[in-house]
């Protein structure tokens, strides 16, 4: 299929680009760089544009021929939502909604969209099936759900065809070295410790060790990335006009700060100096995916483990310690 990524860029979105080259599709990336960085979409036919200027876009579906999207283009950290949500709001949602309606003018009929755990909020029960209830704590969160919603109306609606894939923790990166993790600034557990391991900071905060867990700190459902890009291909070769596919995308295995901490330690020979801090607000104790629907529906099931993770990433961090070079 002839596929436009959104956010292709991006980390997740740059590994999905791949991916669906490898199996044969022909893809185009649409990335504006807020985020993103251009060596990451390699040689990809690459469009330079945001999600609202409308012509662009739809000019770059008309010119390409795409028949679907992959849609990874939004904003994503968490802490920065609660406080500048208007960003979030324009970007996460109105940027979508303009998506949206250029797809339509454009007859295009098929969708995966990046969507998120923390539209879970805190989680009732673990592991979380997709009928938990879906009441999210921030407004990163939120802006996710609230395009949920949209594309079931338009499925309804308009017989457009998504998957909603609700991401727990990426992590890691390409096996073979070439793209990566490389955020500014970098907030997520695993690429801190490496940074440590490489001397670029002295230490890492754990925020919090008095949870109501095993070892007194979070619990989180670590997911290499090559594995979202595997389940987004899966699902993309799957959808039809008017399905609707919420699948969790993650390992169903939980691990603590504490083991990813030891486990960064032994895979980089590194001591990694950590500091017990307080809790950081809004972490839920515990986020842990039940994928048992991605795998009756996609056949899809997470490959590798938390160590192969930390391995990628390692290889990656040190062959680019100061990330991409743009
Ligand atoms: N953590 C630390 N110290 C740090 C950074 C993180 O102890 O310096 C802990 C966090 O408290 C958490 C775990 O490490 O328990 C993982 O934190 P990350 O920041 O790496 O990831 P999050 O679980 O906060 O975020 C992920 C996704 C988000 C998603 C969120 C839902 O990256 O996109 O889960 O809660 F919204």
């Amino acid at each position: 299929m002839r596929v436009l990524v959104t956010g292709g860029a991006g980390y997740v979105g740059s590994h999905a680009a791949k991916q669906l080259t490898k199996s044969g599709h022909q893809v185009v990336i649409l990335d504006n760089l807020a985020e993103g960085h251009r060596p990451a979409a390699g040689s990809t036919p690459f469009v330079s544009a945001s999600l609202l200027d409308r012509e662009r876009v739809v000019a770059a579906m008309s010119e390409h021929k795409i028949e679907a999207v992959m849609h990874f283009a939004a904003f994503a950290y968490v802490g920065v939502s609660v406080k500048d949500p208007a960003i979030y709001y324009q970007n996460n949602i109105v940027g979508s909604l303009a998506l949206l309606d250029a797809m339509r003018g454009a007859g295009i009929d098929r969708i995966v969209f990046s969507s998120s755990c923390a539209t879970y909020g805190i989680p009732e029960r673990v592991p979380i099936t997709e009928d938990h209830p879906q009441h999210p704590i921030s407004p990163y969160g939120f802006t996710k759900l609230v395009i949920e919603h949209a594309l079931a109306d338009y499925s309804h609606a308009y017989g457009m065809g998504y998957a909603a894939l609700r991401y727990f923790n990426a992590s890691g990166a390409a096996a073979d070295g070439t793209i990566g993790e490389d955020h500014d600034p970098e907030t997520h557990l695993i690429p801190l410790l490496l940074q440590v391991a490489l001397g670029q900071r002295e230490s890492v905060d754990v925020f919090g060790t008095d949870y109501p867990t095993p070892d007194g700190t979070c619990i989180r459902d670590y997911i290499h990335v090559d594995d979202l890009a595997t389940a987004h291909v899966a699902a993309l070769e799957k959808l039809k006009p008017g399905m609707a596919l919420k699948l969790n995308l993650g390992t169903g295995h939980g691990a603590s700060v504490e083991e990813v901490v030891t486990l960064c330690r032994e895979v980089t020979g590194h001591a990694i100096p950590v500091r017990k801090t307080a809790r950081r607000e809004g972490d839920p104790p515990a986020l842990v995916a039940d994928p048992s629907a991605a795998k009756r529906e996609l056949g899809w099931q997470a490959r590798y483990s938390i160590r192969e993770i930390v391995e990628s990433a390692w290889k990656w961090h040190k062959a680019h310690p100061k990330g991409y070079n743009d």
